[in-house]
């Protein structure tokens, strides 16, 4: 059963099945783990090769774009080229597949990889933006989609020539309002949030999961460590996303 110790016992997979086979208005709540098994370095892994020498918390911030767009740039674009190499794995697959059987279903993800809609989930709140959109730094345009991308320079806007910049959220930055007030609306609705890959350390996406326990909404935990979202969890399955959610969601 749940509590101390990362360990799944048979019962935990079946008592999270049932939970999430009777179910009305389930939202799965993902992090970077739930992409780790499609070959994308979760945050807290220690950036490798080319960029092992620098910080995430340096790159990913306005005042380090501001500081050496090129640099930056070439980061978000190397990140970019890695996601188009990558392909949804299980995890994402169930996750679309449930939400086939569950039309009320809600996924949430701060991941801006677009895999769970390339797996064929529909409306996903992506908390933290999307890297394959750019917005002008500045500000003074909508978001573009596609753009002709030289790697190694950013594109510049249309409209003012300012750098366009990666549409995803920067440390410090506040979180798109859309989005945040539909995934906060989501969760006081919902009966089971499934969390799958987070390490729950950064707010206010973290803050979710207990807002959803606080509304009466069950809780799963799927990650192969333990994290603060175990202490509200009614079941933790320990493991790999890649191999849990499709035992979990399964038809
Ligand atoms: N399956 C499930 N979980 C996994 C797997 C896997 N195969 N591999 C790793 N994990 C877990 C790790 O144990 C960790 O708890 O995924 C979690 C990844 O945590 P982080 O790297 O902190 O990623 P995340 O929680 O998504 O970070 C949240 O922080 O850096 C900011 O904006 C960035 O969206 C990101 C946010």
């Amino acid at each position: 059963m749940s509590g101390a110790g990362r360990r799944s016992s048979s019962d935990d997979l079946i008592l999270a099945r049932e939970l999430a086979l009777h179910a009305e208005r389930p939202v799965v709540f993902t992090g970077a783990g739930v992409s780790a098994e499609s070959g994308i370095p979760t945050f807290r892994d220690a950036l490798t090769g080319l960029w092992a020498q620098y910080d995430p918390e340096q790159l990913a911030t306005e005042a380090g774009y501001r500081n050496d767009p090129a640099l930056v740039w070439r980061w978000y674009a190397s990140r970019r080229e890695r996601i188009a190499q990558a392909k949804p794995n299980p995890a994402h697959d169930a996750i679309a597949d449930y939400g086939r059987r569950k039309p009320r279903l809600q996924v949430i993800t701060q991941n801006v990889d677009g895999l769970h809609q390339r797996a064929g989930s529909a409306d996903v709140i992506e908390l933290h933006g999307s890297i394959l959109r750019v917005r002008c730094l500045d500000g003074c345009a909508g978001q573009a989609v596609g753009w002709e991308s030289d790697p190694r320079v950013p594109p510049l806007c249309a409209r003012c020539s300012a750098p366009l910049r990666p549409d995803v959220v920067w440390f410090g930055e506040f979180l798109p309002e859309a989005a945040l007030a539909r995934a906060q609306r989501a969760v006081t609705e919902c009966d089971l949030m499934i969390v799958v890959g987070t390490s729950a350390l950064v707010y206010p996406a973290a803050e979710l999961p207990f807002s959803a326990r606080r509304n009466g909404s069950e809780v799963i935990t799927v990650n192969p460590e333990s994290t603060a979202v175990d202490e509200i969890a009614r079941v933790m399955l320990a493991g790999k996303a890649g191999d849990l959610l499709p035992r979990l969601l399964g038809a």
